[in-house]
């Protein structure tokens, strides 16, 4: 199994936030390293582009793009192309974020092209029906975040757990090699226990992170009851 992939797996999306960008990017990827190291638990951190770099060469957890797009090298100007942020030290990538939403033909381009080049793919989505039609991409993970929730602390696993029942089942049934995570308001231990007794294998998380007066502690009672 590839150690990336292991679960139950907390994957921290950065965002665009200035208290997870550039040198605040890499105290805040420290900190879920130290999170890591200190719990067993598997950690990885999605910073902005422009970070993955300096930040790949500080940590030795995994570190994931926030977005490829559809293109191969070429004439592209100012988008992301997936062998880029590989060689920066990315070894995985959040696909069809809600932020960055994406047709069905490139989330397919993007995810075949992550198998190639063995990175691990995370497709997002918005509901059950976006899930299962995610597993038939064979994508590693699906992260199924309900938009509405995003941002607003009211955690997926206890507002919408059917959505996250939902989508473990009906991906079970289409496609039994993609594990499920969840997403959207999650910030407590309680909030993540109940995301695995959905049947998820890990979050997708920011702001109750990010924004937290203490991340590391925040991330600590986080993962407090895995
Ligand atoms: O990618 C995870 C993100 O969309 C969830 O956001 O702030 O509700 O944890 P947040």
């Amino acid at each position: 199994m590839n150690k990336i992939k292991r679960t139950p797996i907390v994957i921290l999306n950065f965002k665009t936030y200035l208290e997870s960008t550039g040198k605040n990017a890499l105290k805040l990827a420290v900190a879920s390293q130290l999170v890591a190291e200190e719990t067993g638990v598997n950690m990885v951190v999605a910073p902005q582009s422009p970070d993955i770099y300096p930040i790949s060469n500080e940590i030795t957890i995994p570190v994931f793009a926030q977005h490829i797009d559809a293109i191969n090298a070429g004439g592209h100007t100012g988008s992301t192309l997936l062998e880029c942020v590989n060689e920066a030290g990315a070894v995985g990538s959040l696909i069809n974020h809600s932020e960055n939403r994406m047709k069905l033909a490139d989330m397919d381009m993007v995810v075949k092209k992550t198998i190639e080049k063995q990175m691990v793919s995370v497709l997002c989505t918005n509901n059950i029906e976006t899930s299962a039609a995610a597993a038939t991409l064979n994508p590693d993970f699906v992260a199924i975040e309900p938009p509405e929730l995003i941002g607003s602390g009211i955690p997926v696993s206890k507002a919408e757990p059917e959505i996250v029942e939902g989508t473990v089942d009906i991906i079970h049934e289409i496609n039994p090699k993609t594990s499920i995570l969840c997403g959207a308001g999650i910030s407590t231990g309680e909030d993540m226990k109940a995301a695995l007794d959905l049947g998820a294998q890990g979050v997708l998380l920011a702001s109750g992170i990010i924004l937290a007066k203490d991340p590391k502690d925040a991330l600590l009672n986080l993962v407090s009851k895995i």
